[in-house]
């Protein structure tokens, strides 16, 4: 009898699963994202089923009862830190996400106060003119890859936005290194090997660390309006602040966080925008209804359809399509065992595609999300692109506020489109993207 069991004097089910090919299991489905966007183990095992990858064993939460319990963590047994680290641990090593327990819950309420409305219309003016000279630089008409464009876009509202990076080589430089320790997450090598990945993330690591320590003093001194300087001054209710360490580890961690997950849902809403012309036009007349070229935060609730075109595209392509966790001590999840170390994956993007629960699943459909159907109401867990529980995303205001600003610019400067028929194929490998960069079509207004 194992220890949850003597404890909760129930009998736990073994769980359903394969290990797969002999030695390797699914590494290879796993690293090229073949599992992700897939409910194959779902129809076959159920929502809760193991497989070995990466030379261990795996669990699969998948659908909105299963997920929904990883992450609501009742019996306190899936940790975080322990589960992201295996990917982005040393890059992004002491981020939020990666702290447990006491010392999350305390770092959370510090960092809180670098996310309050305040401090978010605060954030909005630099973020607006850092959107729109970005912008500024596509083509009045023709052919543009969207996705590589828009990252651009995006990197550069989180260095000048996050970091108050002033010159436009301060800036590329950051962009490189910030990128390096991104790709080196799902490098195939995992050593230290120059001219690779994993050692390009590490001296990119460096350089951010070696940018962002020297700048501490003047921050804590100043009195800046940009992420940075709200993370030297966010201090808990209790009076607790970040030492510097902290404010450089979490600086590092939300530019990551911030950076693709904006960056898939533009272009997402982009490319159903550029299919769907009637929601396309909709969204506009509301932005030019607001009669501003750059929106306020008190206006960002007024872009009514823009945001259930939001919601909707963060359902189909969720940005984070799963998030892992390690079990610290023998637990259960919907009665089946899963033993002390084992990592488990809570699998969102499963949770936001079954016809269970989502009428017509692949249907880009964004009135489902209105007053009168919010089809997201059917089960509380049904909807989750900022995930759920203690680490629910601390950002995600600010994500939607990025998204919302960037949109209301683009839909009052341009009308897109994409050919007819057109599918963007995307890429699950780590965080989604366009295989092909998303190629759309700008027509100037
Ligand atoms: C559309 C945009 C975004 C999406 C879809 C998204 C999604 C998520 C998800 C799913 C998690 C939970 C991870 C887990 O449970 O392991 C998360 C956590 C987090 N996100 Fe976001 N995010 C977005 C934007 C942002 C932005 C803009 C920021 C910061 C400015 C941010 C900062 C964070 C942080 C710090 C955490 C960790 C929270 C914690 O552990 O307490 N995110 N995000």
């Amino acid at each position: 009898m194992t220890t949850t069991e003597r404890t909760t004097g129930t009998t736990l089910r073994d769980i359903p699963g394969d290990a797969g090919p002999p030695i390797i299991g699914y590494t290879l489905q796993f690293a090229g994202g073949k599992l992700t966007a897939d409910r194959t183990r779902y129809d076959k095992y159920g929502p809760v089923s193991w497989s070995r990858a990466f030379g261990r064993t795996w669990i699969s939460a998948q659908g909105p009862e299963a997920a929904g319990a990883v992450l609501s963590n009742r019996d306190h047994a899936f940790d975080s830190g322990p589960g992201w680290s295996f990917l982005i641990g040393p890059f992004f090593r002491r981020g939020l996400m990666l702290l447990d327990g006491p010392e999350h819950h305390r770092h959370r309420r510090i960092m809180q106060e670098a996310f309050t409305a305040q401090r978010l219309a605060g954030y909005l003016e630099p973020l607006n003119e850092t959107l729109a000279a970005g912008i500024a630089a596509w083509p009045r008409t023709g052919s543009l890859a969207f996705y590589p464009a828009i990252k651009q876009v995006t990197l550069d509202v989180a260095t000048r936005t996050f970091m108050g990076a002033q010159a436009d080589h301060e800036a590329d430089r950051l962009n490189r290194a910030f990128v390096d320790c991104v790709q080196a997450a799902t490098a195939p090598i995992r050593l230290p090997i120059p001219g690779l990945r994993w050692h390009k993330g590490l001296v990119g690591r460096r350089l951010l660390e070696n940018y962002l320590r020297p700048q501490l003093a003047e921050k804590r001194a100043g009195d800046g309006n940009d992420l940075f300087s709200a993370l030297c001054h966010a201090r808990s209710d209790e009076g607790e602040a970040f030492s510097d360490d902290d404010v450089v580890n979490h600086m590092i961690f939300l530019l990551m966080a911030a950076h693709d997950t904006s960056t898939i849902t533009l272009t997402s809403m982009a490319y159903y925008l550029a299919r769907n012309p009637e929601w396309q036009e909709r969204c506009r007349e509301e932005s030019f209804a607001l009669g501003t070229e750059h929106v306020a935060y008190d206006d960002l609730d007024r872009l009514v359809a823009l945001d259930l075109v939001m919601k909707e595209s963060m359902r189909l392509v969720v940005p984070v399509p799963g998030v892992i966790r390690r079990a610290n001590k023998d637990t259960e999840l919907l009665g089946y065992r899963v033993p002390a170390n084992t990592m488990v994956t809570a699998q969102l993007w499963t949770v936001h595609h079954l016809e269970e629960f989502w009428p017509d699943p692949e249907r880009f459909d964004p009135g489902r999300f209105s007053e009168e159907r919010r089809e997201d109401k059917v089960h509380r867990n049904a909807f989750m692109p900022f995930g759920h529980g203690v680490h629910k995303c601390i950002g995600m205001y600010f994500g939607g506020m990025e998204v919302k600003a960037a949109m209301h610019q683009l839909l009052q400067r341009y009308r897109i489109s994409v050919p007819a028929g057109y599918e963007m194929p995307v890429d699950w490998t780590s965080l989604p993207r366009p295989r092909d960069g998303l190629p759309i079509t700008l027509h100037r207004l």
